[in-house]
């Protein structure tokens, strides 16, 4: 059986082409932008930094450190998805980012050899998010950031005219999907349990007011995956739905969830 949580095992889930599309309209929403590119200056990445992206997907996040870190640094990235990797490959191209296929429990480097090592979007997906810090701090040198962000889907606020069907939905998926859907408040906790020290955290909220199209999709997901986990029936799902549209068309639609960073220093 596939697991609920597309990203876990993308190579395995039912469309890994509709997952690699996701990512790239997430990576594209001005919102999301902003966020990374705050995380990124708050880690900081620095001029000639050498830099490895655990779970790095379809690439988004490494295209934004190219300018970052500059003609004297070094960029990596691992995932273990044969899908999310060959479309990186193909949108990294010219680059000069290195990708290779490892899970970040299992990192293929020897230790000691990055400034900085990133995980974004990725500790909610995996069964053991310490083992990946502490994999991730290996191969950091001694004095080098080891930096993790989150969303959390406890703190996800919308606005709906029906707050029950909301809570229904939006709480029953993230429990069906996730062992901890609230995995970004955690990252501190992560950090120091991995050995990291100096741990800051840093919140930065994920605000929509228009259902751009990747909050659509995101919420339109929630909705099909309500159905398939027997949460609502499809007439409920569809009426929750067309509640958000009818909010967006009012002008009224506010959709926010915080996303937390934390950063550490390998001592
Ligand atoms: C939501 S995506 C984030 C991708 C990228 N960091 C970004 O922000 O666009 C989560 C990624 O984590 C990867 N992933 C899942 N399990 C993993 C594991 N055990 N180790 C490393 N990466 C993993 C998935 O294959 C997927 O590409």
């Amino acid at each position: 059986m596939t697991h609920p949580d597309a990203y876990r095992e993308i190579d395995r889930s039912a469309d890994p082409a509709a997952v690699v599309a996701s990512l790239e309209v997430r990576g594209r929403d001005p919102g999301q932008r902003r966020l990374r590119r705050r995380f990124l200056r708050a880690i900081p990445i620095r001029r000639r930094d050498t830099v490895l992206e655990v779970g790095c997907g379809t690439g988004v996040v490494l295209r934004d450190l190219v300018p970052l870190v500059g003609r004297g640094g070094r960029l990596a990235g691992v995932d273990p998805s044969r899908a999310v990797l060959a479309a990186a490959r193909r949108l990294c191209r010219g680059t000069g980012i290195t990708l290779r296929l490892a899970d970040g429990a299992k990192l293929p480097f020897t230790g000691d050899g990055f400034d900085v090592t990133l995980a974004v979007t990725v500790m909610l997906h995996v069964p053991d998010p310490i083992a990946v810090a502490r994999e991730m701090a290996r191969v950091t040198r001694p004095g080098g950031r080891v930096a993790v962000q989150d969303q959390d889907f406890g703190t996800l606020a919308l606005t709906h005219p029906d707050r029950a069907l909301t809570a229904r939905i939006l709480d029953g998926v993230v429990s069906h999907m996730y062992e901890e859907p609230h995995s970004g408040r955690r990252l501190p906790a992560v950090l120091r349990a991995a050995g990291l020290e100096q741990v800051r955290l840093r919140t930065e909220v994920y605000q929509e007011t228009e259902l751009k199209p990747y909050t659509r999709t995101f919420l339109e997901r929630r909705a099909a995956n309500a159905v398939r986990f027997g949460i609502v029936d499809a007439a409920a799902a569809q009426r929750w739905l067309d509640g958000i549209t009818a909010v967006a068309e009012a002008g009224t639609f506010v959709f926010t969830i915080n996303y937390y960073g934390a950063v550490g220093v390998k001592p």
